[in-house]
């Protein structure tokens, strides 16, 4: 049995990661803003095999935040190892804008809560990483955007929020190189029918999910400071 923690899984993709993993037997530390006023993941946990899955508060904003739960997940593991590390938590919302139209200080919360919130999880997580068994080695997915690539050329929209996407990729090279032990990488989970998708987006929540379980539970050190689609095609940086 392999142990995930996962940000953002409240809704969206992050609460269908919580289910895909546990219907794969695995142990799962689903972490929220607020785990108490996510109802469908609270009913996520209440139908669990006892053990299985915890709750933890965890704001990506708020480095205390991160500290707290990295504590009470140690004293959950009790000296195991953590084996999966899922930043899928991302500020979505309000970044339509264009260089033109910066905002500082909405320009700054994307940037605290995308990339230093990442930064700083995966910090806290770090020395439980290092204990895991997996065979491979352990696997820390950051969630990251066709829109944080240069390489796709999706022009001027979303400025503030590509940005933040385009600094997380440079984050997980950075994290690839100084622990090349753990096999960092970016995922793009496509355009998924969640609150920040909409309704015409292309793809369901559970066919992204599988796609990116997929090519997670594969990894290999090959993968390490890779930058791939949900569907494990290569995407340009
Ligand atoms: N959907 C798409 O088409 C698409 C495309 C490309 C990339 N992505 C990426 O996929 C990931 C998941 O997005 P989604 O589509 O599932 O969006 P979503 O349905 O809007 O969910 C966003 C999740 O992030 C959480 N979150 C936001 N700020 C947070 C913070 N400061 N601390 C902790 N959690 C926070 C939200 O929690 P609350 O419930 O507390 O707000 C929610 O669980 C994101 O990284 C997003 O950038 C999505």
């Amino acid at each position: 049995m392999y142990t995930w923690l996962i940000t953002g899984s409240s809704r969206g993709i992050g609460l269908e990661f919580v289910r895909q993993i546990l219907a794969g037997g695995d142990r799962v530390f689903a972490t929220a803003r607020n785990p108490d006023k996510s109802p469908e993941l609270q009913e996520i946990a209440a139908a669990a095999e006892p053990g299985h899955v915890h709750l933890v508060q965890l704001d990506t904003r708020d480095a205390e935040s991160i500290k707290a739960a990295a504590k009470k997940v140690e004293e959950l593991l009790n000296g195991d190892g953590l084996d999966y590390l899922l930043n899928n938590a991302a500020r979505v919302s309000g970044g339509n804008d264009s260089p033109t139209t910066i905002d500082p200080d909405n320009f700054m919360d994307f940037m605290r809560v995308n990339i230093l919130g990442p930064a700083l999880v995966f910090q806290a997580f770090v020395p439980a990483l290092d204990r895991s068994k997996r065979p491979e080695g352990p696997v820390v997915m950051n969630t990251t955007s066709g829109l944080g690539s240069i390489g796709l050329d999706c022009g001027v929209k979303n400025a503030s929020y590509s940005i933040s996407k385009c600094g997380l990729q440079m984050l997980t090279y950075k994290e690839s190189k100084e622990k090349p032990n753990i096999i960092c990488f970016v995922l793009d989970p496509g355009w998924v029918k969640t609150e920040m998708g909409g309704e015409g987006a292309f793809l369901e929540i559970p066919f992204s999910v599988s796609h990116q379980y997929k090519v997670i539970t594969s990894a290999t050190q090959k993968d390490n400071g890779g930058f791939k689609r949900y569907d494990g095609e290569n995407l340009p940086w």
